[in-house]
């Protein structure tokens, strides 16, 4: 089967989806290409933090309507720092910004929900994708469903498909270059039907390693264990689970951490990885096909949708007039916001784990910068500002 398109976009994550709702909303046309079915998307459990302008972004794409009636809106978060908390308000250090709690599949469920109703096409369960001319001014879009070949004739290609994804392995070893670290550790997660035992967010960091206290609702918690890189989340029964957060999470101040049944854990690995540029012929990468941030600072879910806020625009003015000055500068705008986000990521990961190697210097040396953080009106506002997200440029 043939079908023509504007925009072939591979992956329905946040990055393809939104995609497809902004080019819809600039009258564009576009089809996403999905290997998993909807169900599958609706239900991966991710991030959950939203940047002041991804919220700003999705209201404008008109998919924010339950994400306003059900976020969680915050001020601020807390850092617990050898048992004391200190409290970083975003509001005020940032002249009125504030982040949302509102988790990722939830945002995936609103705009799979919004492109259906408004005759958006979404192939789910496409077997075997694959990306075919992309150097050329006919690229295609390859898979199979129920068996049978399908292709989807566009003008360009967006791959929106992942860090695992087919889009950026199509692109010829050399034409990109590579920039990658990986950490020491990884993140046991898990949720839990508790009600939150903070208001904001916890970041602990502790002598047995870091955690983190988030949530989803406020019947649901969400936290964070800092752990082996390899670690087996068979190992960890519940009460292991809950017995290593009540140790990292206590605090001096008689606060307790409520427990409750878990209903899924999950173990998530931290590397930094970064491919420039995030083009080849007419295929665009964007989100996690093109970049990974450690999760410390929340910033993965946040770039994939400034990446595409960009493409949308550069897409939209190709088609409206011919102009291509935005796409061949996408790569390039979306840089100088990625390798931001990077050097925050590393940052925050850097502040806030035990790191192996570390030996008795680095850490008081590591004690004496959350001390500045926590103590300096300068450093607290610089957090502030890059966990609230910078300003989208002006393009
Ligand atoms: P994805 O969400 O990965 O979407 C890609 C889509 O492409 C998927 O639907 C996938 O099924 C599809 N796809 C893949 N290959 C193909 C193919 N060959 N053909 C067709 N479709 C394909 N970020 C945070 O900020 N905080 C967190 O706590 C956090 N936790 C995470 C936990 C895990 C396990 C992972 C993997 C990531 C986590 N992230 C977190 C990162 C954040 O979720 C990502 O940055 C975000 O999902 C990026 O969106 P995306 O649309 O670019 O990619
Ligand atoms: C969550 C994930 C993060 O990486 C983070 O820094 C804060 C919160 C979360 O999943 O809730």
């Amino acid at each position: 089967m043939k079908s023509e398109t504007q925009v072939g976009i591979v992956g329905a994550g946040p990055a393809g989806l939104l995609l497809s709702q902004l080019l819809a909303l600039h009258g564009v046309d576009s089809c996403v290409i999905e290997c998993r079915s909807r169900e599958y998307c609706e239900t991966r459990v991710r991030a959950g933090v939203l940047e002041h302008g991804t919220v700003e972004l999705l209201k404008q794409a008109g998919a924010a309507e339950r994400l306003q009636r059900e976020g969680l809106q915050h001020q601020g978060i807390y850092l617990r720092v050898r048992r004391k908390d200190h409290h970083i308000n975003f509001r005020e250090l940032t002249g009125g910004k504030t982040i949302t709690v509102y988790a990722q599949q939830e945002v995936v469920k609103d705009l799979i929900a919004i492109r259906l109703a408004g005759g958006g096409k979404i192939e789910f369960e496409a077997e075997d994708t694959s990306v075919h001319q992309i150097e050329g001014p006919d690229p295609a879009i390859r898979y199979r469903k129920n068996g049978e070949v399908c292709e989807v004739g566009c003008q360009f290609i967006a791959g929106c498909d992942g860090f695992h994804g087919v889009s950026r392995s199509s692109i010829p070893e050399g034409a990109l270059n590579t920039f990658d670290k990986t950490y020491p550790f990884a993140w046991l997660g898990i949720l839990a039907k508790v009600a939150p035992s903070s208001d904001e967010l916890v970041y602990a960091n502790h002598e047995r390693g870091f955690s983190l206290l988030s949530m989803r609702t406020p019947e649901i918690s969400r936290l964070y264990l800092q752990c082996e890189p390899d670690e087996d989340v068979e190992t960890w029964s519940d009460e292991r689970i809950w017995s290593e957060l009540q140790a990292r999470l206590a605090n001096n101040d008689g606060w307790s951490l409520k427990e409750g049944p878990i209903f899924q854990k999950g173990v998530t690995g931290m590397r930094s990885f970064v491919v420039e540029p995030m083009q080849y012929g007419r295929l665009y990468l964007a989100g996690d096909a093109a970049h990974i941030v450690p999760p410390t600072g929340a910033k993965g879910l946040n770039l994939a949708v400034a990446d595409v806020w960009v493409l949308a625009q550069a897409f939209a003015n190709f088609f409206h007039s011919g102009d291509h000055a935005l796409l061949d500068r996408y790569s390039e705008i979306c840089l100088r916001r990625i390798w931001n986000a990077q050097r925050f990521s590393w940052w925050m990961t850097s502040l806030l784990h035990r790191f192996p190697s570390d030996s008795s210097f680095d850490q008081r040396r590591q004690a004496a910068e959350l001390d500045y953080v926590v103590n300096s009106q300068a450093a607290s506002k610089t957090l502030a500002e890059n966990y609230v997200g910078l300003p989208f440029e002006v393009i």
